[in-house]
């Protein structure tokens, strides 16, 4: 946020900008769900609704996960929130005490970090490898664990890598996190998202739902991120206590964006194949691009709406210590805007958002080939 509103800062004085910072669809959110805000506003449901959400968005939730991953919540375990990161903020107050650790695979997003230490919590970071798409395994997790482990989180596809934990690995995953009574998080927020592999989720196991902690988010599969629309499925006393939270801080989620999200969900979901087939052309063009530059390498994004190249053969070049003034300078030289590594927990990358024009990624990457080539 803290890099679009910079690249914001020079387009108002005139700058011509390419923006790959902003994690949100550049669609507008589709029109059947507009309509339904529209027929909310219309029916005057403009009041306070149940602090966790209506019965009625509850209820299309579970419905909508149980037909696309078969599970089988009910609206006791479910609970509407102000967009994902509110779920997952909630999550961390309701669950994690001072000095309990919370597992997360790096690169992360950055959120965890800051609600995990916000609970008092300690991060306990497990490298992956970049060779093999930054995605996360039970080996890798494993030595992690001790007795103070009170959750893992695993974000798949990632932000910022795109990386995809396959069923296989997931489950072992799970296996591993449930046998010591650990909490599994996982982030469904980019869930429809995948380039080769089809959607699944992990609380579809048989038993599951006991450790399996689910945040949604309406954000990125509908291209509704400023509708403000997230929820948890998880078991029903941490929905209690969620909710509980939840109705002294931010009561109720917006009406109108409750109703406009029952449609989302039971409404035509032709919007996200759209949206999926036009991200995966993107992603194969600015990963054929990024790869042409001398000296970068790029792990394949599997899932999500981001590529996170590895741009070392700049660092430590032309006085440039580090990403993040490796992103200052590309936005100073070049106009080209992209979030630092270091925000996500690596060195040597940027997070390079595909959800822009087709123009847009033709002309930013010219930019970055032509910055690498000149600090190199
Ligand atoms: C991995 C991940 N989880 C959750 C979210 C939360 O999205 P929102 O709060 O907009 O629903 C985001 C948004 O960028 C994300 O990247």
């Amino acid at each position: 946020m803290k890099v679009s509103a910079d690249a914001e800062k020079l387009r108002a004085q005139g700058e011509d900008v390419v923006d790959f910072g902003a994690g949100e669809p550049d669609f507008p959110t589709p029109d059947n769900i507009k309509r339904a805000a529209v027929r909310a506003l219309d029916q005057n449901f403009t009041k306070y609704t149940a602090a966790g959400g209506t019965a009625e968005l509850k209820l299309a939730v579970c419905e909508s996960h149980a037909k696309d991953f078969g599970t089988s919540y009910s609206p006791s375990e479910c609970i509407i929130t102000v967009g994902g990161k509110h779920v997952i903020f909630n999550l961390m107050q309701a669950l994690v005490n001072p000095g309990d650790e919370v597992v997360i695979p790096v690169p992360y997003w950055v959120t965890y970090k800051d609600v995990v230490n916000y609970a008092g919590g300690k991060c306990i970071f497990v490298e992956t490898d970049e060779r093999k798409g930054f995605a996360v395994t039970a080996a890798m997790i494993e030595p992690h664990l001790t007795a103070r482990t009170r959750m893992v989180i695993v974000n798949s596809p990632s932000n910022p890598s795109g990386a995809v934990v396959d069923r296989a690995e997931f489950e072992k995953i799970y296996q591993l996190a449930a046998a010591r009574g650990i909490y599994l998080m996982t982030d469904e927020c980019y869930c429809k998202f995948l380039y080769d592999s089809e959607p699944f989720s992990i609380a579809s196991l048989p038993g599951s739902k006991e450790t399996v902690l689910v945040a949604g988010s309406l954000s990125k599969t509908y291209a509704m991120t400023g509708w403000r629309i997230g929820f948890g499925l998880v078991p029903a006393p941490i929905v209690t206590a969620m909710t509980k939270l939840q109705s002294h801080s931010t009561s109720n989620p917006n009406s109108i964006a409750q109703k406009a999200a029952v449609e989302a969900l039971r409404g035509p979901q032709e919007s996200v194949t759209a949206m999926l087939a036009e991200y995966r052309k993107r992603r194969d063009f600015v990963i054929r691009r990024l790869r042409s530059i001398p000296g970068v390498t790029c792990a394949e994004p599997r899932g999500a709406f981001y590529a996170y190249p590895n741009v070392g053969v700049a660092i430590g070049k032309n006085g440039i210590a580090n990403t993040t003034q490796l992103a200052e300078r590309l936005l100073a030289d070049q106009r080209l805007a992209v979030v630092p590594g270091e925000a996500f927990g690596t060195n040597h990358h940027v997070r390079i958002s595909y959800a822009a024009s087709m123009k847009d990624l033709e002309r930013g990457l010219d930019r970055l080939h032509e910055f690498v080539v000149k600090n190199s």
